[in-house]
């Protein structure tokens, strides 16, 4: 049986289209993305979704008294669709331990940067490229880990190193990070931890 993933974004949606694409040429193969919910009614990221033909949900955060009335929501919408993966995929909203601690090793997050360097609170999108081109880090890259209570602290799956070049700017680091590592390793690991998954549902 396949592994059911929802993929959580935010934005322009570019990780999602790696994976919606390494689905379709089969390097995604033991599970299926069913479903992509947004905080943001407004992310490009839906509309990818729904040219690929997959169900979209929005869960608006500014419409939530509450993290707790915002994450139920989150919780809802995973439930009603049985889904066995999550896969944060540029998705800016941090979740609580009240949310994570439901989904032990059921959610992955891809990371601009070499964890353990520029990651953690404040540190997302552009900021982690500022962040490592201020330093003067010589080389930088992607990560994809599993999510605990930990912003970006949950056990590493994989990594991938990205030279800084002469002249970069946080944009043009952010794109070549963008290219040669994070579309690369979000879908394997997603295969990865897919493949985990549908065998254990197999095995139950
Ligand atoms: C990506 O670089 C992703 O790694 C980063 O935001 C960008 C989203 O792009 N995520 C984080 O910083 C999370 N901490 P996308 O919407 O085009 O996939």
């Amino acid at each position: 049986m396949l592994t059911r993933i929802c993929v959580l974004v935010s934005g322009g949606g570019t990780n999602l289209q790696a994976l919606i694409d390494a689905q379709k040429d089969g390097i995604i193969k033991s599970g299926e993305i069913s479903l992509v919910i947004s905080n943001n009614p407004d992310a490009y990221a839906l509309e990818r979704a729904q040219k690929a033909g997959i169900q979209t949900a929005v869960v608006n955060k500014k419409e939530c008294s509450s993290q707790a009335e915002f994450e139920q929501k989150l919780v809802d919408v995973l439930t009603e669709n049985k889904i066995d993966l999550i896969i944060l995929a540029g998705f800016m909203c941090i979740l609580s331990e009240n949310f994570t601690s439901r989904y032990p090793k059921r959610i992955i997050n891809v990371h601009p940067s070499l964890i353990p360097s520029f990651c953690g609170k404040g540190f997302y999108g552009l900021h982690v490229h500022e962040a490592a081109l201020s330093y003067g880090v010589k080389v930088t890259g992607a990560t994809v880990h599993f999510v605990n209570e930990i912003p970006d602290g949950g056990e590493i799956i994989l990594q991938k190193a990205v030279e800084i070049e002469e002249g970069d700017t946080p944009e043009t680091l952010q794109r070549r990070v963008m290219e040669n590592a994070e579309w690369k390793i979000l879908p394997r690991a997603a295969e990865i931890v897919s493949k985990e998954m549908a065998m254990r549902k197999e095995e139950e």
